[in-house]
């Protein structure tokens, strides 16, 4: 280990140890004090459902009232508000119109520098016609519509537009490639897809209808009609009668459309993760349970309040983006910045830029920006004003102290709470999270489950863990409102994935974590085959059959290793068919492979580095020594017993010693 390892790790240790009190100017306004939060968590301790009911009832509009609260007659496939009706547009923008109707809903900011603000009555009129050009194309109830769109206002309107028709969206984000996109439309049986002509990106062009093009030239048997706004304007190939410009689908459509209202279990959206098989599972939410998790957290942990500026930075291609910015703010009455581009275009002060033109007062963001942005030194945050942020947020990965003590001092001025929020696409919103103003901080860690959330660690035996620093499972031990429902058309999946153990009765979440004495949550990684590349969750598996999807690998292994700033780095190793491959032509192959990832799967899944050898290490029952494969992809020193392997010399080869 280098000198300046260690004493980045001694740093770590005394940075983990502090705890970082609310500031009394934060606290003295935030909407939930001491008591409410103490309040809530007895409420909910006490009366489980009527904690959730008197949510449900306070922050939803329903048209028809609910009198069932939990429903666990077909358990683990829990069901919550099942006889009420309503609808989640409905909730995020009529609801608004008598009183903040000339209030932003969404500030957009193009890479180029092209600003949209729009108002609460003008998403209501956007979203209202591109609805009623929804219906006109024959989307009804329960269709299946997938968006694969750049970030862009309209990106927004097309989720709000199939939640008013009561049609199930599913947003592919917009990095993944056609083979990715094909997959998830044919799994959806989706009728309809939205895209774009492009984006701009990184100061290029993503060619998302190319790549829509693509993923239509074979299979998607179920898909009429492709919807295509025009954002880049450069030429495309626009295919008749199936390929139809956003512009001319809302051409003369009303701006008024009725809300359909749908059972709260009604599908709100499928949206795709990775698991430990080869192939995402659609991970499906229902429409009240999911858009009350989303308000809520949205008024306590960012303590969204009416003069607000709330910019969560994340791809509405992700959960975050589902949560953060196109629904749970909205429902909030909030205003919500969107942001097209990359982080370092023109220069890595563009974030701050954005912050301080658009004032923003809640910047939400993931530990790999953080650490990118870092890298490029305190110059450029310290050049714009970020006087008006008030609270920071983090998600997607652990973040590491350096950054958090970064983000603390010279984003947040040392005045700024910070929010670890723990949470995944299956839970629909923050589950571990601080309630800023009250809980204490500690760089690293998520520190307490919300009022409502029962979540602990356990041991194999489902077990409570009461020593402090002993590492379990994550688990959440009753239902909430915005778990997934399902997987979608793979219930079998559902359950064998989140409720294998403990006799089905408590969420599995795949991570696992530790307590501190001070009863806090540190989440310490995945227990399944799942990285986190960049706070995006990639399955080894994906990229393992992408790889050997290609006509000349024969076999392949997927590891991760540290990484500065993704935070985990995939290294793949492979066996090619023929003669291995060395110098030039394992050069060649490497490159030629991480493209090949690239066209199968999206950017994100290209390793950043293949070795190649002539067999993989192997226990004698044939299963891959992946332990074995991670040391030598981190480079550490190999302590296991290689002498059962029937050819040594392949861990000298991935060693690239021989
Ligand atoms: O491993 C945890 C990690 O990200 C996983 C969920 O990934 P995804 O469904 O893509 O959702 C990301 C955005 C919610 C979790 O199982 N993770 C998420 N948030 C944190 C985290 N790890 C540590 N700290 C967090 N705050």
């Amino acid at each position: 280990m280098s000198d300046k390892a260690s004493s980045s790790d001694i740093n770590s240790v005394l940075i983990e140890n502090r705890q970082f009190p609310p500031s009394g100017e934060f606290a003295s306004r935030a909407r939930i004090q001491a008591d409410d939060m103490a309040a809530l968590h007895r409420k909910a301790e006490e009366d489980y459902e009527g904690f959730w009911a008197d949510l449900a009832r306070e922050h939803i509009q329903w048209s028809k009232p609910f009198s069932n609260v939990l429903d666990d007659s077909n358990a683990p496939h829990y069901q919550w508000f099942n006889d009420g009706e309503m609808n989640v547009s409905a909730n995020c923008i009529d609801k608004h119109l008598a009183d903040k109707a000339g209030k932003h809903a969404i500030i957009f900011e193009g890479e180029q520098g092209d600003i949209q603000k729009i108002t609460y009555q003008q998403l209501h009129d956007m979203v209202c016609q591109f609805a009623n050009g929804l219906k006109a194309k024959g989307i009804k109830k329960g269709d299946r519509v997938i968006i694969y769109m750049p970030m862009a206002p309209e990106a927004v309107v097309a989720m709000q537009a199939c939640a008013r028709i009561g049609a199930i969206h599913s947003v592919v984000f917009g990095g993944f490639s056609a083979e990715s996109l094909r997959d998830r439309i044919e799994d959806a049986g989706a009728v309809m897809l939205i895209t774009a002509d492009g984006g701009h990106r990184g100061g290029g062009i993503v060619e998302l209808k190319q790549a829509a093009d693509k993923a239509l030239q074979s299979g998607c048997d179920t898909l009429k009609n492709v919807v295509v706004l025009k954002r880049t304007g450069h030429e495309v190939n626009m295919q008749a009668g199936r390929d139809h410009w956003w512009y001319d689908v809302i051409d003369g459509q009303p701006t008024e459309c009725e809300p359909e209202m749908v059972n709260a279990e009604h599908p709100l959206f499928l949206l795709y993760t990775s698991g430990s098989t080869g192939k995402p599972k659609g991970i499906q939410h229902s429409s009240a349970g999911y858009l009350l998790n989303a308000v809520i957290t949205n008024l306590w942990v960012f303590d969204l309040q009416d003069e607000d500026i709330f910019w969560c930075t994340a791809d509405v291609g992700w959960i975050t983006g589902h949560t953060y910015v196109a629904y749970g703010p909205l429902a909030a009455g909030g205003t919500v910045v969107m942001y097209e581009g990359a982080p370092v275009v023109p220069d890595a002060g563009r974030f701050w830029k954005i912050c301080e033109q658009h004032k923003v007062t809640v910047f939400y963001t993931a530990p790999t920006a953080i650490r990118a942005l870092m890298k490029f030194g305190d110059d450029f945050p310290n050049s714009y004003d970020l006087s008006r942020i008030r609270l920071l947020g983090t998600v997607g990965e652990p973040i590491n102290p350096e950054a958090w003590m970064w983000y603390h001092r010279v984003i947040g001025k040392e005045r700024c709470p910070i929010v670890d929020t723990w949470w995944q696409t299956e839970t629909g919103a923050n589950m571990i999270a601080p309630i800023p103003g009250v809980v204490a901080t500690k760089p690293g860690s998520c520190t307490l489950p919300l009022p409502g959330i029962m979540a602990d660690v356990v041991n194999e035996d489902g077990e409570s863990i009461t020593e402090a620093n002993t590492g379990g499972y994550l688990v959440i031990k009753k239902p909430f409102p915005s778990q997934l429902r399902t997987i979608w058309g793979d219930d079998q999946r559902f359950r064998d994935t989140y409720f294998p153990k403990f006799d089905g009765k408590y969420y599995l979440a795949g991570d696992s974590a530790r307590k501190d004495e001070d009863g806090y949550f540190w989440i310490m990684g995945r227990i399944d085959d799942v990285v986190n590349i960049s706070g995006h969750r990639l399955g080894t598996m994906e990229v393992e059959s992408a790889l050997v999807a290609h006509p000349r690998v024969v076999e392949a292994a997927v590891v991760s290793r540290p990484h500065e700033v993704k935070g985990e780095a995939i290294v793949a190793f492979v066996i090619c068919q023929g003669e291995r491959p060395t110098g030039d032509e394992a050069e060649q192959m490497e490159q030629e492979l991480r493209n090949w990832v690239g066209e199968q799967i999206g950017s994100i899944a290209k390793p950043e580095e293949i070795r190649f050898a002539d067999g993989l290490p192997k226990t004698r029952s044939g299963k891959i020594m992946r332990r074995l494969l991670r040391a030598i992809a981190r480079g550490e020193d190999i302590t296991q017993d290689t002498s059962t392997l029937e050819n040594e010399n392949v861990v000298l080869q991935l060693q690239g010693k021989a």
